[in-house]
């Protein structure tokens, strides 16, 4: 029996492509969420109301222009309990690992080593591979128990007296496995890595306290949180922003003094944001951010871990579930023997069910766990115990179509 979609009707509201697509079933957010109407109200407002550079002007338009980014720096620095130096916009979590990867590198040698685990996102894998062959070091991989977790002993057996950095994420991407943060970086931290924390899959589910983590590094998308796309965050602790991490792009705005022999940097965080930012969103992105506190990331979760479960108990009869459930917010990716997950995704389309299909941008992990692509469900915050009866009549119809 379907349950009732009332109980959602308040969240509903803040999503116009679902609230004017009652039919659709939405179930690809690890891929990117739906906006939240704040955003889009704020977005709106900048380009019909503050349009203008920010920084730059001293015409009215642009201090409102730059008083809105600035503000919405707050939001994202009070949201994951940062000081505002600490937040640098990006244009999301590929760019901010990239910019770690080709900032913290070159201190490394032959000698060295980083450690990333297996469950990482080709972000998180692509750019240390390109940076290793330049400077020579290891990539060492912390191995996952058979619940597809990561835990202290996976890293113990990798991390020694030279790992220099140690990069993981939160949340994975394919399993929705949820790693003990707190500990891996203390235990990284005993061997004087500088920890890097992969929170684009988390930051619309937990929360997130970095100064509680103590990462050095945090980095996220505003695109997998109700925000928009092409904005996302890296976090750094002021004294490796200041003393540590060189910046990656060059140009205007970043820069305190320019001769035709040298410049200077500006200070934190401008030095770290070269050129005209997206300034759109960046004020999307604090409006989203506003608007999770506002409906409370701990209610969320409880929704979202109800879906969750159900899903697990439904599907669990009728596909082969990666993983277990322990430990797991969110995702869930799965296959059918016998039949491909591009089948999977194209079947449930037609009826108006989106899943991912693929590698999930993971094919490392995949190959790993002997899997050629899965088909993959990840919910947020909108959807309901319906989608997942829409979702199991989809599944349903393929295995009938193709026995
Ligand atoms: N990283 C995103 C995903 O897992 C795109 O789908």
């Amino acid at each position: 029996m379907y349950m009732s979609r009332t109980i959602d009707k308040e969240i509903i509201k803040n999503f116009t492509l679902l609230k004017t697509n009652q039919s659709l079933v939405y179930l690809d957010n690890a891929a990117t969420t739906q906006t939240c109407v704040a955003a889009l109200k704020a977005m709106d407002d900048y380009y019909t109301k503050s349009r203008a550079n920010i920084h730059r002007g001293v015409y009215n338009l642009s201090i409102r222009a730059t008083e809105q980014y600035e503000a919405a720096r707050d939001q994202v620095a009070s949201y994951i309990n940062a000081d505002r130096e600490e937040i640098i916009f990006t244009s999301g979590t590929t760019h901010s690992l990239n910019q770690l990867a080709y900032s913290l590198s070159p201190r490394l040698s032959h000698r060295d080593n980083i450690v990333l685990t297996r469950l990482e996102h080709h972000a998180n894998i692509v750019p240390w591979q390109q940076m290793a062959k330049h400077y020579g070091f290891t990539i060492r991989y912390a191995e996952l128990n058979k619940d597809g977790e990561l835990n202290a002993n996976s890293f113990q057996k990798v991390i020694n007296a030279n790992t220099k950095i140690v990069s993981f994420t939160l949340v994975s991407n394919v399993l929705g496995t949820v790693a003990p943060g707190q500990e891996i970086i203390k235990l990284a931290q005993a061997s004087k890595a500088v920890t890097i924390v992969d929170a684009a899959q988390a930051a619309a589910h937990i929360t997130l306290d970095v100064k509680k983590l103590n990462c050095d590094f945090l980095v996220f998308s505003g695109h997998k949180m109700y925000g928009p796309t092409g904005i996302g965050v890296l976090y750094g602790k002021k004294i490796f922003l200041e003393e540590h991490l060189e910046p990656f792009l060059f140009g205007g705005e970043m820069v305190q003094s320019v001769s035709y022999e040298n410049a200077t940097w500006a200070e934190l965080p401008y030095k770290f944001e070269a050129g005209t930012p997206n300034i759109a969103g960046a004020i999307g992105l604090g409006a989203a951010v506003g608007w999770i506190k506002k409906a409370g990331i701990k209610k969320m979760a409880t929704q979202e871990e109800k879906v969750i479960s159900y899903a697990f108990k439904k599907l669990t009869p009728l596909v082969k579930i990666v993983g277990t459930r322990k430990n797991r917010i969110g995702i869930i990716s799965f296959t059918i023997p016998g039949i491909h997950p591009h089948d999977i995704a194209e079947v449930l389309n037609q009826n108006q069910v989106c899943i991912r299909t693929g590698y999930h941008c993971a094919e490392p992990l995949h190959h790993h766990l002997g899997l050629n692509g899965t088909a993959r469900l990840s919910i947020g915050v909108y959807n309901t115990t319906k989608d997942i009866d829409a979702l199991v009549v989809g599944i349903k119809k393929v295995k009938k179509l193709f026995a």
